[in-house]
């Protein structure tokens, strides 16, 4: 119908189910042109329930394509979110060498198990593709991998390792994670524990991953392990954390000692990556919600949508690591120029103002001295979202109290949220602002800082207001439009 994707909310240019309950990405591969997208799905309703792995493509990562439900709950339980790779060598032998086999390995969450008390009803199971994704079977002989006895034992990543020419694999138990290896992506063995007294434990670990990339300007390399957690995020709930260090294909090894995260705002959960990209980038997919509310958003016929796909690349700056994300380069297409200006000196307690009826679907981009700035999306309606930059105490923060609807839980709306930049000592800031239709992305000088939030405002910003207590030079600024992405 004409309506498809114009519901009050519903967000033009992210990836977000045509109906019904969404969360984390799962099974990210690239294979043949296409981009994969599964997902954690419910059919049936818009809040969670026996999931399943729905499915999209893309070609461009923008672009998507509702693709039939891949993975249904079976004997052996739902199926709870993991990953795929592609099998060129045919090393399962699912598959034959002229047409490799593309492998999905995900949790099966046995409810009637947990319901009867027992302790191993997660176990790893896996599916095959022989039409390149299109339809999936069932290993017949699942569980490819057992549960000893571990509560919480989810969330397999699997990737071919080039440098021990094995594949591996990452899952969550608990409270740690837990690296395996195997010659054929169906017999795994267990080579080690990792994590029980390292980073942030608020909550259990979940939905792990695994990659190397390389340190910019520099030929150092270095491992990057993405873990998320729920709850325990530096703004309550759900988060994702990482880790620097050195894998050598058995144990994962770091020094760092302070905790990491991948993103600072409330709504970035869950996120990994792609296998099998062109150009080995490495992108990454997180969805965007909180465990906190994820079931109570003010959406009717959907819930929740992912993050922009997003390229991660690691820096070091005194020593220090820090992933940085920003939209993949395909984004850019999407950005029509609809207002741009050199200069804007802004005098102290002076308030610029900036109408324009599309915000909701725009990026705001400019760079700034470091010094204290505020922001404020406004619309008719008299819902604010403010975004500050306290440059004493390099504070900078959200408040969303005011944003439009939040009364829908308690804790959507309760606290303006901060976090204390600390690494940041650059004498200007590069701000890129990107506001869809119920999130607000923030990527600060070029991602060394990233906030994701939601937002529900009852109509549209339209109106930005920029102001300071200080004098401030605003350089660059421009407001673009964002195509949308969903044809009617
Ligand atoms: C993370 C998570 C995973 C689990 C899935 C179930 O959001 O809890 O650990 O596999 O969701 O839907």
């Amino acid at each position: 119908s004409s309506k498809k994707y114009k519901e009050p909310f519903r967000p033009q240019f992210h990836f977000s189910p045509e109906k019904k309950w969404m969360n984390d990405p799962n099974g990210m591969v690239y294979y043949k042109g296409v981009y994969h997208l599964f997902y954690q799905y419910f059919p049936d309703d818009i809040v969670w329930g026996p999931m399943h792995w729905g499915h999209a493509t893309s070609t461009d990562l923008i672009h998507w394509t509702t693709k039939k439900i891949a993975l249904f709950p079976d004997k052996l339980g739902m199926i709870f979110s993991g990953s795929a790779v592609v099998d060129l060598h045919n090393t399962s032998g699912l598959g034959t060498k002229e047409n490799p086999p593309m492998i999905a390995i995900f949790t099966y969450h046995d409810m009637e198990g947990e319901k009867a008390g027992k302790k191993n009803y997660q176990t790893q199971g896996l599916a095959y593709s022989l039409d390149n994704g299109e339809t999936w079977l069932k290993y017949s002989g699942n569980p490819i991998i057992e549960n000893a006895d571990q509560k919480d034992f989810r969330d397999p990543k699997a990737f071919w390792n080039t440098e021990t020419n094995r594949w591996n694999l990452v899952l969550v138990a608990g409270d740690h994670a837990q690296f395996y290896t195997s010659q054929n992506l169906i017999d795994w063995k267990f080579e080690s524990d990792f994590g029980q007294n390292l980073g942030a434990h608020g909550g259990v670990w979940e939905c792990p991953d695994i990659f190397k990339l390389k340190v910019a300007g520099s030929n150092e390399e270095k491992w990057v392990l993405l873990i998320s957690i729920n709850p325990g995020a530096p703004n309550g709930g759900s988060g994702t954390q990482y880790f620097i260090g050195d894998f050598d294909g058995k144990n994962f090894k770091t020094s760092q000692k302070e905790v990491k995260w991948v993103d600072y705002g409330a709504d970035n959960y869950a996120g990994v990556t792609y296998n099998n990209t062109p150009n080995g980038k490495r992108i990454f997919v997180g969805w965007m919600s909180n465990w906190l509310y994820a079931r109570n958003t003010p959406t009717k016929n959907w819930r929740s949508a992912m993050t922009l796909p997003r390229e991660l690349s690691l820096i070091k700056t005194n020593e220090n690591y820090v992933l940085k994300s920003t939209p993949v380069e395909q984004f850019k297409k999407q950005l029509v120029t609809a207002y741009s200006k050199d200069l804007i000196a802004i005098k102290a307690n002076q308030k610029i103002s900036f109408d324009y009826p599309h915000l909701n679907q725009s990026e705001i981009r400019f760079k700034a001295v470091t010094k204290n700035l505020k922001l404020v999306f406004s619309n008719e309606t008299k819902d604010s979202l403010v975004i500050d930059y306290e440059a004493e105490s390099k504070i900078f923060s959200i408040d969303r109290r005011h944003s439009g609807i939040v009364n829908f839980e308690k804790n959507f709306g309760k606290e303006i949220h901060k976090t204390a930049m600390l690494n940041n000592n650059s004498e200007t800031m590069d701000y890129q602002i990107i506001l869809d239709w119920s999130s607000v992305e923030i990527f600060l000088n070029g991602g060394i800082y990233t906030f994701t939030e939601q937002i529900f405002p009852t109509t549209p910003y339209t109106q930005l207001r920029i102001q300071s207590d200080e004098e401030q030079e605003i350089k660059n600024f421009t407001i673009r439009k964002i195509k949308g992405i969903w044809k009617n």
